[in-house]
């Protein structure tokens, strides 16, 4: 990394200042680019990738070599954001095999940090990763590659049990040694509450404003998603290009004006 690299000690002192993180999914070397030149600070090789490049129903098909495609594709154009990359579907589901899918993504696909998406079943996963010096970003909430147990992608952590299970959870994974965690489509309430209790930053898609930064779906902010969730907004309807679109998204996430109220979920 490069000294002028966003780094995970960044981002805590980040969360420590109230300062918000921005966040965006990039597949490709262009787009990395001009999110550089906008002033992401997290660059997310997701496995939203399976659907919005793929065309898949879900990501559950993505394998771990096209996850190590598109992170090699972004790592060879990011300066200074700090880049993650997505565990896919069935490539974490023992320690042993989460550390050789971690290491992967390290190693061949230049990741800083791995994602991975769970909470009490993930604990080992976490500490045999972690245990060898590899950042791991959590992910609670609505788990896309846990749709058909979930019954399709819904807000999670409305009734008391769940939202409950999801708070305990979140300290769970932390004390198991995530470096900042991810909650998708939660009660902003929840979120709040949940931002408030961790020292790791907390960053939401659909999880309201008091997160300590904010995650989109590029293609979703650029306004390519014929039926987009609640949660997105489309910033190049009001930017006029894509480099101001993404100079508009981190603006915002910084200034607090994103996400309004319109959405979150109660
Ligand atoms: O795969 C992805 O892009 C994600 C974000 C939506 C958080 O996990």
């Amino acid at each position: 990394m490069s000294a002028k690299s966003v780094t995970v000690r960044q981002l805590q002192e980040m969360k420590s200042q109230q300062q918000k993180i921005s966040v965006l999914t990039s597949y490709d070397a262009s787009l990395t680019h001009l999110m550089e030149e906008a002033g992401v600070d997290v660059i997310l090789v997701g496995d939203s990738l399976g659907m919005v490049i793929q065309g898949q129903e879900s990501t559950l098909p993505v394998t771990l070599d096209e996850m190590i495609y598109h992170a090699r594709n972004v790592a060879r154009a990011r300066e200074r954001t700090l880049l993650i990359a997505d565990m896919p579907f069935m490539s974490y589901r023992t320690p042993d095999l989460a550390l050789e899918s971690a290491g992967r993504l390290m190693k061949e696909g230049g990741a800083h940090m791995v994602k991975l998406e769970g909470g009490a079943t993930q604990i080992e996963v976490i500490r045999q990763i972690t245990a060898q010096g590899i950042p791991v970003c959590g992910h609670l909430g609505l788990l896309p590659q846990s749709v058909h147990k979930l019954g399709g992608y819904r807000v999670q952590g409305r009734e008391a049990d769940r939202a409950e299970a999801i708070r305990q959870e979140a300290l769970a994974l932390q004390d198991a040694g995530i470096d900042m965690l991810v909650l998708e489509c939660v009660p902003s309430a929840l979120a709040s509450e949940i931002t408030l209790s961790l020292r790791i930053p907390v960053i939401g898609i659909g999880a309201g404003i008091n997160c300590d930064g904010q995650v989109l779906v590029v293609y979703d902010m650029l306004g390519m998603n014929p039926h987009p969730p609640r949660f997105v907004k489309d910033f190049l309807k009001t930017g006029g290009s894509i480099l101001q679109a993404l100079r508009d998204y981190v603006a915002a996430v910084k200034d607090g004006s994103f996400p309004a109220d319109e959405h979150g979920f109660s």
